[in-house]
Parts: C-alpha cells; sequence; structure tokens
C-alpha cells in the first residue's frame, strides 16, 4: 500500500536552511517522492517566499505557503513534519509548538540552548507520541563513518587511549576590537548558549560519543580573550559575551582520555586536526573533522585514506548500505534528512534522536560549566542538571 506522503514545513529559512532545503530538492530528483513542500516560515517574510518559489520549482510548481509567525502555520495548515533551523534560543518553543500540533519535528544542531530546554523537548516528544531528530550530517560523511568501522569493528588502533583535537586561529586586525560586523544572535550567550563549543563543536563531540560511547568528567577553562565588539542595532558597540578560547580535558566511561583545544583568539600559526590513539596505533586527519582518516601502526606502518575509505565502503553488506547510505547517497545533510523523513514514515527511531542530542550538547554544556565553576564536572550531573551555573541566566531569560 502507497503510504501518505510527509507533509513538511521548513522553520527559519536562513543559511543552514539552504543546505537543509538543496537536500531535500536533491531528494526529490534522486526520485525519493515521499514528502511535499507544504509551508516555509520566517520572521523575515522576504526569506520564506524566497525558499517557497524554490520549493515550487521541484514540486510541479505547487508552491508552499509562506508564513512569518509559526503558530498561524500551525492554525492553517495540514502539517505531519517541521524541519527547524532556527537560532538556538528559539529550538525547544518551536519544537513544542509543533508537537503540540501533532508534528514529527527534526531540529539543527545543537538540540536546545540549554539543557533544561532540551529535556523539555524530548519530554513533549514523548508525551505527543512525535519523533524528535536531532539534525547531525557529520557522523554520516564516508570518513567519519570509516573511522568509527577502523576503530569499533576493526579495532586497529587496538584498545583505545586517547584523542587530541586542535582549531587553533587568529582573527585579522587584532588590534581593532571594533568589529564592523553586527552583534547576530550567535554573539551573545543568552540566544546562543555558547559560540564555537556548543556550535560547531557539537558535532565533533558527536564523534566522540560515537566512536567511545558516553562521557565521563570534563575539566576546562573558557575564555573570552579578544573581546571584540560589534554593532547592535542601535549603532552603539557591543561586547560579545560568548567564548572564542576553550581548552578541555575530557574522559570517557571506558577510560579514553583526550584534549580539545579550541580557539579563534591565537595569531600566527594556526593548525586544525584530530588524531585518535590506541595501544596498536593511531588515526589522524587534518582539518576541522576526521574526513580523511590515515592510519599509522605502532611499526610505521600506514595506510592511506583512499584506500581505507574503499575497504569501509567494501566491507558494508547490503543491508548496511541500505541503512548507512540509502539510495547511494552519501552527502550528509541529504542523509540526515532521508532518516529523518524515513523514520516519520516508518514510525521508527532516526539514527539521532533527541536524547543522543542532548547527550552530545551536554558535554559543550559541561565545558562552560566547568570554566564557570573551575572545577572537573561529572558529565551525568550536567546532563541531569545537578549543575547549571552557567546556564542558569539563560533559563531564567527565556522562563525555561
Ligand atoms: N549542521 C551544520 O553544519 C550547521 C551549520 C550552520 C548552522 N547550523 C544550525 O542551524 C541553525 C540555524 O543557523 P543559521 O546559521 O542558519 O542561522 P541564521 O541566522 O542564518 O538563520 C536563522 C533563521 O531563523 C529565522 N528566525 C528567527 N526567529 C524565527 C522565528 N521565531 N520563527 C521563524 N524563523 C525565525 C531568522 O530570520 C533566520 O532566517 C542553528 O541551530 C545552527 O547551529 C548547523
Amino acid at each position: 500500500m502507497q503510504k501518505d506522503k510527509i507533509r513538511l514545513a521548513i522553520i527559519g529559512c536562513g543559511g543552514m536552511a539552504r543546505a537543509h532545503l538543496n537536500a531535500y530538492i536533491y531528494l526529490k530528483n534522486l526520485g525519493i517522492n515521499i514528502f511535499d513542500f507544504v509551508a516555509m516560515c520566517d520572521v523575515d517574510l522576504n526569506r520564506a517566499q524566497e525558499f517557497a518559489v524554490t520549493a515550487a520549482e521541484s514540486q510541479g510548481g505547487v508552491q508552499p505557503s509562506a508564513y512569518v509567525d509559526v503558530n498561524e502555520m500551525l492554525d492553517k495548515e495540514s502539517l505531519n513534519a517541521a524541519d527547524i533551523c532556527g537560532p538556538h534560543f528559539l529550538h525547544h518553543s518551536l519544537a513544542i509548538l509543533c508537537f503540540e500540533a501533532g508534528l514529527d519535528v527534526i531540529v539543527e544542531k545543537p538540540l536546545a540552548v540549554t539543557i533544561r530546554a532540551g529535556h523539555k523537548m524530548i519530554q513533549s516528544a514523548e508525551t505527543h507520541g512525535r519523533i524528535l531528530a536531532t539534525a547531525e550530517q557529520v557522523r554520516r560523511w564516508v570518513g567519519p563513518r570509516t573511522v568509527e568501522w577502523l576503530i569499533n569493528k576493526e579495532k586497529m588502533i587496538g584498545q583505545p587511549r586517547m584523542f587530541f583535537r586542535q582549531g587553533i586561529g587568529g582573527p585579522t586586525d587584532p588590534e581593532n576590537l571594533l568589529r564592523d560586523e553586527p552583534m547576530v544572535w550567535r554573539r551573545d550567550k543568552l540566544t546562543s548558549g555558547g559560540n564555537g563549543i556548543i556550535d560547531g563543536g557539537v558535532h565533533y563531540v558527536d564523534l566522540l560519543i560515537y566512536f567511545f560511547g558516553e562521557p565521563d568528567e570534563i575539566y576546562a577553562r573558557v575564555e573570552n580573550l579578544n573581546q571584540f565588539q560589534f554593532r547592535a542595532e542601535d549603532g552603539r558597540y557591543v561586547s560579545q559575551t560568548v567564548e572564542d578560547t576553550a581548552l578541555a580535558t575530557i574522559t570517557f566511561k571506558n577510560g579514553v582520555i583526550g584534549q580539545w583545544v579550541s580557539t579563534s583568539a591565537a595569531p600566527g600559526h594556526g593548525m586544525g586536526y584530530n588524531c585518535y590513539h590506541g595501544s596498536l596505533g593511531s588515526i589522524y586527519s587534518g582539518g576541522g573533522y576526521p574526513e580523511q582518516p590515515e592510519l599509522q601502526f605502532w611499526d610505521g606502518v600506514r595506510r592511506e585514506k583512499d584506500d581505507l575509505q574503499k575497504a569501509y565502503m567494501g566491507s558494508l553488506s547490503q543491508e548496511e548500505k541500505n541503512s548507512l547510505f540509502p539510495h547511494d547517497i552519501t552527502e550528509g545533510v541529504a542523509l540526515e534528512v532521508y532518516d529523518f523523513l524515513d523514520a516519520a514514515q516508518a514510525r521508527r527511531r532516526p539514527e539521532l534522536d533527541g536524547v543522543d542530542g542532548l547527550k552530545a550538547q551536554a558535554v559543550c554544556n559541561a565545558i562552560y560549566e566547568s570554566g564557570w565553576c573551575g572545577e572537573s564536572v561529572k558529565f551525568d550531573d550536567v546532563y541531569n542538571e545537578r549543575i547549571s551555573g552557567y546556564q542558569d541566566e539563560i533559563n531564567d531569560k527565556w522562563g525555561i
């Protein structure tokens, strides 16, 4: 029997939503016709309309309606699913409105602006029997999938011991504190929840959990060293209230220990790499994420990235391929939105649900909490909200 098509809305039609829109259109172009774009919503009507026009081209000219208000959209439209790509401080309230209206939801990472907001989302999805998926594309790339296979299935590096991640860069024009750029939601702790650690960094933590399992303890120093100021709406210059530097030591319940350094306040020689060491060797990849992993054994023998990724893809059964790279898709955002749509149709759990998203986020929050209190913190205490000093003012601000 033909299943009903999913009636989809995109909420928040900004930068990342564009990648989602393109990914959905890519699925349609592959002949995966399991959904229709029904509505687009953004407080900026032009953005919603522009998305609606682009979406219409992919579905025979049938144009989704454009809205500036989510409540109005939910009242007027008959929808089954929403893809939320708004600023972090709105994720929970937008998602909860959707669950209450009976929609399944995929939310861009990080799941929520605070841990409490994330638990509220998970609770609401459960209460209303809806699917909550966290949009997480990085682990779906062939490179990170290869690393997981090498570590956990092939056990190529032996017993996992350590990881190191450094992302070190510096600003241009460091002597000028006044930046000729607007103060956007990302630079304000109350609207973003934090900067590089919880924003791009949550992808990296998701990988660590994918490779090593549950975290145990986190100790970190967190700083705003540059103290740059940005233009507020009234023309005054105001300081960003999020970090530009964090140095964290993270331990895992399986005994793995590691260090993560993330800074945009270190001018001069920059670097970016990920390295995972075990009792027999290491996996190294330059750049922000382990996209091009290389293996080196203790005796110096190496296996290069193309060889490893080919071996990984060759190792997959047809069933595994259908699950990990359905329709031969290897692009991460297309895979994540397909996983969501397929989960919504099949009423199954997506690969990354709300709990998975919140656990990855909780490591980022633990880094902030440790920086805030100056002591190491247990992952479980942060995930279960026994420690929340850094987040208190955010929860207070939004009544979370
Ligand atoms: N997965 C990734 O690689 C990746 C990359 C960038 C951003 N993101 C995530 O995507 C999300 C959005 O980030 P972005 O960079 O696209 O931000 P953005 O500022 O470009 O877009 C946010 C959009 O939300 C709209 N918006 C604000 N309030 C709204 C409301 N009440 N209702 C509807 N729309 C509203 C804004 O007008 C804007 O168009 C964030 O969660 C971010 O962390 C993920």
